[in-house]
């Protein structure tokens, strides 16, 4: 049985009202009441309905979070720098993985507006801003974090996925590579997008310079080592000399293929880079040279954003882009 309120101020001999204020606002009560109130909640075991009391409030102490895939050790990191944030500011982050399901993301973002949380990051999959709309009109905002929000008048952090897809390529060339293959997908994902589009733009300026896509259903190790095995099975004269895989994940699962199931060599014969520098990059057994992105301040960021926001909810939306990092290993003979 839940013991309520009008429990505790039953066995103390007191009212409702009483009770609320010896748990919200203990200063306007005697020491005595405090004490018979405090002898009851001890004696009937009574805990605090926190969410109601947060929900009366307006908004919980929480904010919320949905990454793509809770999987992938960049969004582990994102969230450890917004839970960083957060904490500074007294709030909590609630984590929601959408596994890159357009319908779990929209189960979450409803999660997330029924539980009252005082903003919302997400790193979307699905057509999101209607109902981060909804959200917002209820004076609860929201902040896309790993993609820029573009024209839906949100604000976003992310990296220049540009400029890193520009800094992978040109680092191949480099190299000396010249037929690149380029390992990520799906396309709808913008990280995707622009960093094959960086890649091509810094190959279309190297003559006799090549960039394949080999398009995968997932930005994950088993769709690496997929691509990878594809890759080993091509004709000598159609191999790439060159491998940049859309993020870590895939590089990973490449190599893997690479070394496993061929005697291809890494750097010598293919050249390899990846996309996030997770911790696991320089652990692989050859290491891996990585498009570094800031992924804790990212997260941090986005608490920032979010809390800007709640504060001053007239202010305009705000795209902040960070820059990448090329970290050199011997993947690519670093
Ligand atoms: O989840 C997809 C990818 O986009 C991650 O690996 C990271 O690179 C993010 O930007």
């Amino acid at each position: 049985m839940t013991i309520s309120v009008r429990d505790v101020a039953t066995l103390a001999g007191v009212s409702v009202g009483t009770v609320s204020n010896v748990l919200n606002r203990p200063d306007r009560v005697s020491e005595a009441i405090v004490a018979r109130v405090q002898a009851a909640i001890q004696e009937l075991g009574y805990v605090r309905n926190d969410a109601a009391r947060q929900l009366r409030a307006g908004h919980s102490q929480t904010l919320g979070l949905v990454v793509l895939d809770v999987g992938n050790p960049f969004f582990t990191d994102l969230a450890r720098g917004a839970e960083a944030r957060a904490a500074e500011a007294g709030l909590s982050v609630l984590l929601g993985n959408s596994d890159d399901d357009a319908a779990r993301e929209s189960a979450y973002i409803d999660l997330f507006d029924e539980q009252r949380v005082r903003g919302v990051m997400i790193s979307p999959i699905g057509d999101v801003t209607e109902r981060l709309e909804r959200l917002r009109s209820r004076g609860t905002p929201a902040v896309f974090v790993d993609r820029r929000a573009g024209t839906s008048g949100f604000s976003s952090v992310s990296t220049d996925d540009v400029a890193g897809g520009r800094l992978a390529a040109e680092h191949l060339l480099e190299r000396g590579r010249r037929r690149i293959a380029f390992v990520g997908g799906p396309f709808d994902l913008h990280q995707v997008a622009d960093r094959f589009a960086g890649a091509q733009a810094a190959v279309a300026g190297v003559a006799g310079a090549s960039i394949e896509m080999i398009e995968t259903s997932a930005l994950s190790v088993d769709a690496g080592r997929d691509a990878g095995s594809r890759i080993v099975a091509l004709p000598p004269v159609e191999r790439p000399d060159a491998v940049f895989a859309a993020n870590d994940l895939l590089a990973v699962g490449v190599l893997q293929a690479l070394v496993m199931l061929s005697s291809l060599r890494v750097p010598d014969d293919v050249a390899l880079v990846g996309y996030d520098d997770i911790a696991f990059a320089s652990a692989t057994v050859v290491p891996l040279t990585s498009v570094r992105q800031p992924s804790q301040l990212i997260g941090r960021t986005g608490v920032d954003l979010l809390l800007r926001e709640s504060e001053n909810p007239e202010a305009l939306p705000e795209q902040i882009e960070f820059q990448p990092e090329l970290v050199v290993r011997a993947s690519t003979g670093g």
